[in-house]
């Protein structure tokens, strides 16, 4: 396949060398200087790619986002922190006709991680012991809680009801550790992903890539995976 990639900093650098373990070709890139307000994604360059990755600043997204909507582009976007515009780039998507899978996390291992904290949120929750999740990420990392931490705190509040405590550490280069911690005045159980780089992250991006050839709509990561899973 052919990629386009906006934003060449660490994730855009993953997703090109994940990109060519599988034998895909990306075609072209752009970078900050290359792109003010989305002004770089231009006809033929989304003509001339099958899928375009996103993975910028939440400053940057809404604009780029924007802007794939409308030339009707298949594209995957992994930027954090611009949840609440995903109306308005959800309806631009379906006029123009493309395709937008999104997440705040593209590894699979967290994919699972998700259904382990529903399992732990009912089962704990409904017993009474306190939770809470303390996330670490590298001090470059601009939106705290991260995205995965605010998925985490939406599937507490629904299995178990009440609102789960979030503790977010930016420091170092801490590729990404989630831990969600229950806990009773006789024991404690916890539940840790931690990802060992960010390689995961370009994997189930590319994943996705490939699984949205063909088709038009808005997917969360999370219904790809279940269709499969
Ligand atoms: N969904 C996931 O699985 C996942 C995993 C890891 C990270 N993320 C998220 O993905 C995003 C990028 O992460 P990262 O680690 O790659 O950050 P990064 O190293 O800071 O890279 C972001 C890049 O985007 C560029 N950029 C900003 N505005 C742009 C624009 N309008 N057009 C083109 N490029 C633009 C920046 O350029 P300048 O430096 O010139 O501004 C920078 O090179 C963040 O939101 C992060 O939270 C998601």
């Amino acid at each position: 396949m052919r990629f386009g990639i906006i934003g060449t900093g660490k994730m855009g650098k993953e997703i090109e060398a994940a990109a060519a373990k599988r034998g895909h070709d990306v075609v072209w890139r752009l970078s900050s200087r290359e792109n003010p307000s989305g002004s770089g994604i231009t006809a033929e360059r989304v003509s001339g790619a099958d899928v375009v990755f996103e993975f910028t600043s939440p400053a940057a997204a809404v604009d780029n986002l924007m802007a794939l909507a409308k030339e009707g582009a298949r594209t995957i976007c992994g930027t954090t922190g611009w949840g609440k515009d995903l109306p308005r780039v959800a309806e631009a998507f379906a006029r123009g006709g493309g395709a937008l899978v999104h997440a705040a996390n593209f590894s699979i291992g967290v994919r699972h991680f998700f259904e382990l904290a529903a399992l732990g949120s009912r089962l704990y929750g409904a017993v009474g012991y306190a939770a809470y999740l303390v996330e670490e990420h590298h001090a470059e990392k601009r939106d705290a809680p991260s995205g995965t931490a605010r998925e985490i705190a939406a599937i507490f509040e629904k299995e178990a009801g009440g609102r789960l405590p979030v503790t977010s550490v930016r420091a170092g280069t801490v590729p990404g550790t989630h831990r969600l911690v229950f806990e009773s005045p006789e024991d404690e159980v916890e539940i840790i992903h931690r990802a060992r780089g960010r390689a995961g992250f370009a994997r189930g991006a590319v994943w996705a890539a490939e699984r949205i050839a063909g088709r038009t709509g808005v997917y969360e990561f999370a219904e790809l995976v279940k269709e499969v899973a």
